[in-house]
């Protein structure tokens, strides 16, 4: 009988099911994409059901592919994309409206207002965040006003929010469990991150009855059993993180100091700060980086909303590449300091610039500007949003003393080579890229007693590549002065 982990990432653009052996290693993979709907200018929607879907059909083709009879799965992880925001009927599992994405701005002048009211600084000092449409308070408000019936039901305790973890434990539990984590309640704009609660104060700001909201635990806990007559019925879901922190996990940044960059959709760099919720005066979020056995450790976020989407843009969009490993080449074969600056601003800035408004545009266009330049400068931007989240950690007087990357973007060695340069830094690749899977699965082992400490997991890790910075201060300088001018023109 072999023993594995499951491991659910529930993502902006795919969901996937992992078997972990319990040394860490991947034993069965499946991914499903799934539909985007974007039914207005700036907004993201996706439905609930199609998440549903894919995750159960992706956990069937793990464990039909991996799992024998014999074999058992001891735990299951979930992590997930944060901050998406779905309202459901407790009584049939069914939304009452489509999950609307991190990414929707629907909701940026309400929050605007909010700022004009000077109500960001105490937003600030309960939740670590910045008012802005990306996190769940205004989405879920949005649902409440806008859903015929909705705020009625609500204030019936008729409806439950989640964020998807939330979703998708209620369902695995057939409607039994409705519970998040402190790195995901972290993110809804109504969690105080210090007293490791809800706050009423919130709740009332941005009108959200208290019975809509789920118990919040730590992030290795007993969070409910797998209800069903399916193979993984009976099995506890026992780790649940938001992507980002679970990719922090999975890069075993345990200690102050580490950091880790994440390039999916979007790229979030992490920096823990241990136990001291630090505050950032340069626009970076504090958030909940894990809680374990009732103590949160806290890390500083620089969120940033695109940069795999920019590769997938020049492919789907523009028509420039057919798949995203034609990048490479092309960038080897173009000079830095080409010119052109695409700056992939399409839904709106996140850190440190947050401008919800702030839209696309390529500067230093010339009459021999091609493909492989424009391409270049995705890639680049990539690099230069992260750069401007060193800036503004360094502004804050932090620098990590180390920086592991991960991300399906980070199997592009050009990529890590110029994010070396221009961050003057070295950055670590390692062996095993899938952390934000590997970091759930970590959490659920943690819980079952499969791993003991977190030293433990440490001892795990292993880098495949180090990426060192080989450019002069001076070229460095130039290159990030054009981007930031670049930013200014926007
Ligand atoms: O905050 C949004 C983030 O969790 C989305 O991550 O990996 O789906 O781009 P990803």
């Amino acid at each position: 009988m072999t023993q594995y982990i499951l491991s659910i990432d529930q993502g902006t653009t795919s969901s996937r099911a992992i078997l972990f052996t319990l040394e860490g290693n991947i034993h069965a993979t499946s991914q499903q994409e799934f539909p985007q709907h974007f039914p207005a200018s700036g907004w993201v929607e996706h439905d609930p059901e199609d998440i549903w879907r894919t995750v159960q059909e992706t956990c069937d083709d793990v464990m039909a592919e991996g799992c024998s009879e014999n074999d058992e799965v001891v735990a299951v992880g979930i992590t997930n994309q944060r901050e998406t925001t779905v309202l459901w009927d407790r009584a049939t599992g069914q939304a009452v409206y489509p999950a609307i994405v991190w990414q929707d701005r629907r909701t940026a002048d309400w929050c605007e207002s909010l700022k004009k009211q000077s109500l960001e600084p105490s937003v600030n000092n309960k939740t670590g965040l910045l008012i802005d449409p990306y996190f769940s308070a205004t989405k879920i408000r949005w649902v409440l006003d806008n859903v015929p019936g909705a705020r009625d039901r609500a204030e019936k305790g008729e409806l439950a929010f989640g964020t998807i973890d939330s979703f998708l434990l209620w369902r695995l539990t057939g409607g039994k469990v409705h519970r998040t984590d402190a790195t995901n309640a972290s993110r809804t704009m109504l969690f105080n991150i210090h007293t490791q609660e809800w706050d009423a104060e919130l709740l009332d700001l941005f009108g959200i009855p208290e019975s809509l909201l789920p118990e919040v635990m730590d992030s290795a806990a007993d969070f409910g059993q797998i209800a069903g007559n399916g193979r993984l019925s009976g099995t506890s879901v026992m780790g649940i993180a938001g992507d980002q922190q679970a990719a922090l996990f999975g890069q075993t940044c345990f200690e102050t100091g580490m950091a880790k960059s994440t390039y999916g959709t979007g790229c979030f760099l992490m920096l823990n700060t241990g136990d001291k919720a630090l505050k950032s005066e340069h626009r970076l979020l504090t958030t909940v980086a894990y809680r374990l056995n009732g103590k949160p450790a806290y890390a500083l976020e620089g969120s940033i909303f695109i940069a795999g989407a920019a590769i997938q843009w020049l492919r789907d969009g523009l028509q420039l590449i057919r798949d995203a490993c034609e990048t490479e080449p092309l960038a080897e074969g173009t000079p830095v300091d080409h010119g052109v600056y695409l700056v992939p601003a399409f839904t709106g800035l996140g850190a440190p610039y947050w401008d919800p408004n702030a839209r696309g545009a390529i500067f230093g266009l010339t009459r021999d500007t091609g493909i492989k330049e424009i391409v270049t400068a995705g890639l680049q931007s990539v690099c230069y949003q992260t750069k401007d989240l060193q800036k503004a950690m360094e502004k804050d007087g932090l620098r990590p003393i180390t920086l592991r990357v991960d991300g399906g973007m980070v199997a592009n060695n050009w990529v890590l080579q110029f994010l070396a340069d221009i961050l003057g830094a070295r950055v670590d690749r390692p062996a095993l890229v899938e952390t934000t899977a590997l970091g759930a699965a970590y959490l659920a082992g943690l819980q079952a007693g499969v791993y003991k400490s977190l030293a433990d997991l440490s001892s795990m890790w292993r880098c495949d590549r180090s990426f060192e910075p080989n450019m002069t201060k001076a070229q460095r300088d130039k290159l990030y002065e054009g981007w930031s001018t670049a930013i200014r023109k926007l």
